[in-house]
């Protein structure tokens, strides 16, 4: 649902609160299409998702800006030529022409400028410079990394609009995955059934995908971004799917700029193996309980840790790990198996308000805190939550990692696992003040298909 005019007033309102600026001007840019280089084509735009989240518009171009002085925003948008207007349809009108941005920039020209969005000299890396002598303020990148760690403090807590998004963007995946679920099949190739999931994206309204969509059979489960034509665009490889053969899926459908983050493993064509059944229904257990955490108060560190001791007791079961599974958390044991987080913030980026360098460790900086993985959960907030269990062989093969774990892993029964690929099962997440709510619920959870 676009936002009213009165919903993105509140959510400028609340950023400019959040800024403190006393006389200071900020231009936002959505930003321009990135050129493929050699030719004269562009790839697909998508606007600073900051700009998406003030404005609602996703042109090329579009700018907001921020007079602190009198604390009023002014928009400005492209408007094409006669001459453009030949070959391209327009953009959709809004604000002031772009054209009159500069002379709005040279009445304020005496006045300290903060470009954000699009270009902005964001620091790669904490820490940026501390306040002691009133330097931190006149370091550009420091007011870039705090006006748009202001931004994403907002963002983090979705309205009634941006979830409406949200929840239309899962309604699509859920289209795709049905379609998965009744004709994927043994003999099919990745791609074919990547294909046939994503127009039933399209069929179901969505844009555009949120990301590549990963379509991984076998081994290549244990590629946790495996995606068609990561190997070489010019001729891609893709694979058949056997009988037997675990087939993970990680996709999902945009809407409104607003992404949906689903992953499904299922075994196609025949029953499971006991070890697939077992890892599987290890990962869903550790998803549904992870699940039942994401609950105001709750530090998603906390979590994490919580699915990792749980697939780490699994695996102490099953016999390919040794020791007590906290302390194997704690050793990074279970990390060879469960080697990424737990999940991550959703929104106008499917990995949302990641641009910005955040704390890793608990940091007593409130800007910057509640953007890691030190981050309290709130309502309002989504988060996906993703356990998942890998056989990767860069990990599992690497010799100074198998000489370190030597006493914790039982690598014979690992290496006949060898080629198992990979088991994720991952849903979007709403914390409410109640109980959690799942907003990918409606897409099932078959262990098998086909
Ligand atoms: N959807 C892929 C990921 O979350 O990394
Ligand atoms: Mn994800």
């Amino acid at each position: 649902m676009k936002p009213t005019d009165e919903v993105l007033a509140e959510r400028r309102a609340r950023v400019a609160k959040r800024w403190e600026l006393t006389d200071e001007v900020v231009v936002l840019r959505a930003g321009e299409p990135a050129g493929w280089s050699g030719t004269d084509q562009h790839f697909a735009f998508l606007p600073h998702p900051d700009v998406a989240y003030l404005t609602a518009v996703g042109s090329p171009g579009t700018t907001l800006a921020f007079d602190a002085a009198v604390g009023e925003w002014e928009l400005f948008g492209p408007r094409f030529t006669p001459e453009r207007l030949v070959w391209e349809q327009p953009p959709t009108p809004v604000g002031q022409p772009l054209d009159e941005l500069e002379a709005w920039l040279e009445q304020r020209s005496e006045r300290k400028l903060i470009e954000l969005g699009a270009g902005a000299a964001m620091p790669q890396a904490l820490p940026v410079p501390t306040a002691s002598d009133g330097s931190e303020a006149q370091d550009p990148a420091n007011a870039v990394l705090r006006l748009s760690a202001a931004i994403a403090l907002e963002r983090i807590t979705k309205d009634d609009a941006e979830l409406d998004d949200i929840r239309q963007a899962a309604a699509a995946s859920t289209a795709g995955f049905e379609w998965v679920y009744q004709h994927a099949a043994p003999g099919m190739t990745e791609r074919e059934i990547q294909v046939g999931m994503e127009a039933q994206f399209y069929a179901a309204g969505a844009p555009r995908v949120a990301y590549d969509s990963i379509v991984a059979s076998g081994p290549h489960g244990a590629y946790l971004h495996y995606v068609y034509a990561g190997d070489d665009p010019l001729r891609p490889a893709t694979r058949t799917v056997e009988t037997g053969d675990l087939l993970l899926i990680d996709a999902g459908a945009q809407f409104g700029g607003y992404a949906s983050d689903v992953t499904r493993t299922m075994v196609v064509g025949a029953d499971p193996t006991d070890e697939q059944e077992f890892l599987w229904k290890l990962v869903l257990s550790a998803q549904q309980q992870t699940i039942d955490m994401c609950r105001p108060g709750m530090v998603w560190k906390e979590v994490h840790l919580a699915a990792a001791r749980i697939l780490g007791a699994g695996l102490v079961e099953m016999g390919l790990l040794r020791g007590d599974p906290a302390e194997l958390v704690t050793e990074g044991v279970v990390a060879l198996f469960f080697p990424h987080g737990l999940g991550h913030l959703l929104g106008l980026s499917v990995h949302d308000i990641t641009s910005i360098p955040y704390s890793r460790e608990p940091s007593d900086d409130p800007l910057l805190s509640q953007l890691g993985p030190g981050r309290v959960l709130g309502p309002g907030m989504v988060t996906t939550v993703e356990p998942g269990v890998y056989f990767i062989d860069a990990l599992l093969c690497d010799p100074a990692r198998r000489a370190k774990f030597a006493e914790s892993v039982v690598w014979e029964r690992v290496d006949e696992l060898r080629g198992f690929g990979g088991i994720r099962i991952e849903d979007d997440v709403l914390v409410t003040e109640g109980d959690p709510e799942v907003l990918t619920a409606a897409i099932d959870k078959p262990i098998r298909i086909g």
